[in-house]
């Protein structure tokens, strides 16, 4: 069974303590906070205020990925305001393995994305330092995009170097998530599933929950 994290993206903002209340009662296994700059990707989104609202609204883990240009300069003011899980974009920085280190240095789990268009092997030199592997099954920007395809080989082809190798790390697939593509993402190795319109456009978050963990 994979883990759920909806992504606040698709939450309503009013209501954002009424959001995480109903998303932990959902049996939901954390959340995801998208983070944009509009200069790595075409939007803007949330920051550290509102994430510092999130972290006293829930006790569930917050996934931070940031979708930010020089994410070195970042990183330690999303730790402190309340991520347990930072990801970055390996198509963001010139230095993967110092961010990664820095991530890993403030005590919370360590993620490298890979958007669409970047190969798997872009990401073989750290592959041994990060919690989690975080597979972009859209291009990053916005929510309620079209799942991209051939993502499938390219998580089956991630899960078969994760055991050639023996790493225990997650592998986490965000955008276009609904109940038909959850189940094929589970199918080539996926084990941590973002939803954001698919969850929230459902009038029952426990079960959209339930029909994403497969
Ligand atoms: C897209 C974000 C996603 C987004 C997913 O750039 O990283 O987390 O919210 O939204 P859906 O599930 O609607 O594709
Ligand atoms: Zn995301």
């Amino acid at each position: 069974m994979a883990k759920i994290y909806p992504s606040l993206l698709s939450a309503d903002f009013l209501k954002l303590q009424e959001e995480l209340t109903q998303i932990e009662a959902s049996g939901a296994d954390g959340v995801h906070f998208d983070v944009m700059d509009g200069q790595f990707v075409p939007n803007i989104s949330i920051g550290l205020p509102i994430l510092e609202a999130v972290r006293k609204g829930t006790t569930l883990p917050i996934d931070v990925h940031l979708m930010i240009e020089q994410p070195e300069q970042y990183v330690e003011l999303f730790a402190q305001h309340g991520a347990d899980m930072i990801s970055v974009h390996v198509e963001a920085t010139p230095h993967i393995h110092r961010v990664v280190q820095q991530i890993k240095n403030q005590n919370v789990k360590a993620g490298v994305v890979l958007n669409p268009g970047t190969p798997i092997d872009a990401i073989k030199p750290i592959i041994n330092m990060v919690d989690y592997v975080l597979i972009m099954t859209v291009n990053p920007g916005f929510g309620g995009q079209a799942f991209i395809e051939n993502s499938l080989a390219k998580i089956e082809s991630l899960a078969e170097l994760k055991s050639q190798l023996n790493l225990t790390f997650d592998i986490e697939v965000d955008g276009g998530i609904n109940d038909m593509t959850a189940q094929q993402v589970i199918n080539k190795g996926a084990t941590m599933l973002v939803a954001g319109s698919y969850f929230f456009g459902h009038n029952d978050y426990a079960t959209a929950t339930k029909q994403l963990k497969g």
